[in-house]
């Protein structure tokens, strides 16, 4: 990707939009085991934890059947449900043509898998992040519009300038948001989702701070990268979160430009405190 987001060709092999056949036929048995031995270990652990859309979205797309999912076969349903489809990609998109994707209701998803030995860690997304990680969730007519959403509103943001505070709200939301629920609270986020160790530290650890969602004040929250989050944002519900961004995000943009980041672990007398964090996890490192 070049620095300013916007892409240079894509790679050998890939079409303009940067996707690609899936293959499926080609994935070997090896390949499906590692899905299988993934699929089974978070099946296990997040009844109680994940949200219900999310719960709903692995049974509406029948991904409990085994083995890596086929894109043809999910598709149907996927569209029938709210519109989107997933496609195939290499590997990371330059952000406009990722956003070109979510402003049509496509979700652009690695085609490969993990290693075996790759199981906990790995610096790329591949298909188990994307597809179990991101796909569910797009089954709920909510958070679908969301996404659109936020593919366009990321658009408008590569236009501005304005990206680094955008992609903190991706960040905090669709890959590491919580949700209230009148259960307790719960996971939506695809990067806690599709990973075993963060979906017990992101609803059971004492370290990290997990704080009312406020949008402004999460585009001005610095995230990690390489590790678990310091802080977690939680929403009251999909539709509140859908409610607050269908603002003009032009003048909250010229308000950051004025406003300071906020420390990642710093908690503002405005905020909903769900949990005061110990920080420990983090300072332990
Ligand atoms: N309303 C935002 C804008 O004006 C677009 C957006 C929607 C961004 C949803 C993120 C999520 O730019
Ligand atoms: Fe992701």
């Amino acid at each position: 990707m070049s620095a300013d987001g916007f892409s240079a060709a894509p790679p050998p092999g890939a079409r303009a939009d940067w996707t690609i056949d899936q293959g499926w036929d080609a994935y070997t048995a090896v390949e499906h085991g590692v899905w299988d031995t993934l699929y089974e270990r978070q099946a296990a652990l997040l009844p109680g934890r994940a949200a219900d859309p999310f719960l709903k979205g692995l049974e509406a797309l029948d991904l409990h059947r085994g083995g890596i999912p086929d894109f043809a076969r999910i598709n149907p349903e996927l569209k029938r449900l709210t519109g989107w489809t997933v496609v195939a990609v290499p590997g990371l998109v330059p952000d406009d043509v990722f956003f070109d994707h979510l402003a049509n209701r496509r979700f652009p998803a690695g085609q490969f898998i993990r290693k075996a030995d790759q199981l906990d860690y790995l610096q790329e997304p591949d298909i188990f992040h994307d597809v179990f990680g991101h796909v569910p969730m797009l089954t709920d007519p909510t958070f679908a519009d969301y996404m659109e959403a936020y593919g366009k509103g990321g658009q408008r943001a590569l236009g501005l300038g304005q990206l680094h505070n955008l992609a903190r709200l991706y960040w905090y939301t669709v890959e590491f948001g919580l949700i209230d629920t009148p259960a307790g609270t719960r996971i939506y986020g695809a990067g806690i989702v599709s990973s075993h160790a963060e979906s017990i530290f992101a609803l059971d650890d004492p370290s990290p701070n997990r704080l009312g969602f406020d949008l402004e004040r999460v585009m001005r929250t610095p995230y990690r990268i390489d590790d678990f989050q310091q802080v977690y944002f939680v929403i009251p519900s999909l539709q509140a979160l859908l409610d607050a961004t269908l603002q003009d995000f032009a003048a909250i943009y010229r308000r950051l430009e004025a406003a300071s980041d906020i420390p990642i672990a710093e908690i503002l007398p405005a905020d909903r405190v769900f949990t005061r964090g110990t920080q420990a996890y983090a300072t332990s490192k």
